[in-house]
């Protein structure tokens, strides 16, 4: 094998990643010889990572034993061989991620099948090294996680809070965009809307800002080379301070993302922002069950409607039964009348959640609003904006939601409760 000069290779990314860094710690799990051995070579050929320990079997097998077997503090980066047992190798990688979310995992196998990779990616590795490992390959895997802990040290880290339909029209974007512009304007914080509706997205609109080149979907494809001056050309500024990353026109050639791309790309956008407010579709595909795992709250918009709100306990089991935490799931009641046919109370227990927050019922206003593409112009003295006012100064804030009785009787029993 010849020897590497790394140093020669290194990007400027790369090498600015690194230049004020200490080398990234690195764990292997099952690897074979060659591949330590590549990684021993790589080690010493240029600071960028240090060797710390091999584990010579598949044994954390548990998410308790993780921070134990691997070692405190917890390494940068642990590399695990896929080939000796595929099935242990993926159950390793997923109690890693689970006990210890901030580590990178990278996958090292002979095998390119794509479902092999989906499936490796699935369990939590952002990275797939084919054997015999190239320097390129690994260099640049390496100067990604670089990059990133580069980014966390940065003086922002978003909450990423996450809106979704009940079912179409409940009211997200309208909300979102007036939410994301009061944040941005009121209270001084640095705001970013992602659309994630895969076509037709509607937040670009509802903010009057429909001169865009780029959408969301090409900064995840992009993600791999993503820095500051890339974000850049994806953003869009409203007059409010709000930044807007536009979902497609939805004339686009279908896209596949790779696992993991969308989290990833949250990621890197965390540590720019106080604050990120995703337009999610309705439904329950793979990039919004992704965007559920990664994001810090789920805010499902409903309104008071026997369908709507059947969705959102179908959603809620669904999300439950694929072990999304409960706390993370917030319920907001949009169009909210005093005197609805169904009481606040009756939709609390149907969805045997807490309602976190109820918007009032003003269509015209709301309508003035879409129709100016300035969300909080037009509306300063309205209800909505009052309200919305409260529900951006207590974000973050309020409690999580407090889970109630079952009642399958009544109206309840319509849902099949
Ligand atoms: N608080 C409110 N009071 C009255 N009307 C509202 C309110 N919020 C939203 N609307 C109206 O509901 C309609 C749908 O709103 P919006 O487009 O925001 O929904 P959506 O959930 O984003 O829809 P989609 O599923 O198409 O993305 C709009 O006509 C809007 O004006
Ligand atoms: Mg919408």
């Amino acid at each position: 094998m010849n020897p590497m000069s790394i140093r020669d290779d290194l990007s400027t990314t790369a090498r600015e990643s690194f230049s004020t860094s200490e080398p990234l710690s690195v764990v292997g799990v099952c690897l074979d010889e060659e591949t330590w051995a590549v990684l021993k070579l790589f080690a010493e050929s240029a600071p960028l990572i240090r060797l710390r320990s091999h584990l010579s079997d598949y044994r954390v097998q548990d998410s308790d034993s993780a921070a134990e077997c691997l070692g405190t503090p917890a390494p940068d980066i642990c590399i695990i061989d896929f080939d000796r047992d595929r099935r242990k190798a993926a159950t390793v990688a997923e109690n890693i991620r689970s006990a210890i979310p901030e580590i990178a995992i990278f996958a090292v196998s002979a095998d390119a099948q794509p479902d092999l990779i989906i499936q490796a990616m699935r369990s939590g590795c952002s990275e797939y090294l084919l054997k015999p490992i190239g320097r390129e390959q690994l260099l640049n895997a390496v100067a990604r996680v670089g990059g990133r802990r580069r980014e966390r040290t940065q003086p922002f880290r978003a909450q990423v809070l996450a809106f979704m339909g009940a079912k179409g029209g409940c009211g997200v974007t309208s909300l979102l965009t007036q939410l994301g512009a009061l944040l941005a304007s009121s209270l001084s914080k640095k705001t970013l809307i992602v659309d994630l509706h895969p076509d037709f997205g509607d937040a670009a609109l509802y903010l009057g800002l429909t001169k865009y080149r780029y959408h969301f979907f090409e900064l995840v494809e992009n993600n791999d080379r993503l820095d500051s001056e890339l974000l850049q050309s994806f953003l869009n500024r409203h007059s409010s301070g709000l930044d807007l990353i536009p979902a497609p026109e939805g004339n686009d050639t279908p896209r596949r993302i790779l696992p993991g791309a969308v989290a990833q790309t949250f990621d890197f956008l965390r540590g720019r922002y106080d604050y990120i407010l995703v337009d999610m579709a309705p439904g329950l595909s793979d990039e919004n069950l992704e965007m559920i795992r990664h994001c810090d709250q789920l805010h499902v918009v409903t309104v008071a409607e026997v369908s709507a709100l059947r969705n959102v306990v179908r959603h809620f089991d669904y999300l439950t039964r694929k072990e999304i935490p409960r706390e993370r799931f917030r319920v907001i009641l949009n169009r909210h009348q005093k005197r609805s046919l169904i009481s606040d109370g009756e939709i609390e227990k149907t969805i045997n959640q807490r309602i976190f927050w109820k918007v009032p019922n003003q269509y015209a206003h709301v309508v003035k609003a879409i129709n100016g593409g300035d969300p909080i112009a037009l509306l300063s003295s309205s209800d909505v904006t009052k309200n919305l006012k409260e529900l951006a100064s207590s974000l973050g804030a309020k409690a999580s939601s407090t889970e109630k009785k079952k009642d399958s009787s009544g109206f309840f029993g319509l849902l099949g409760r």
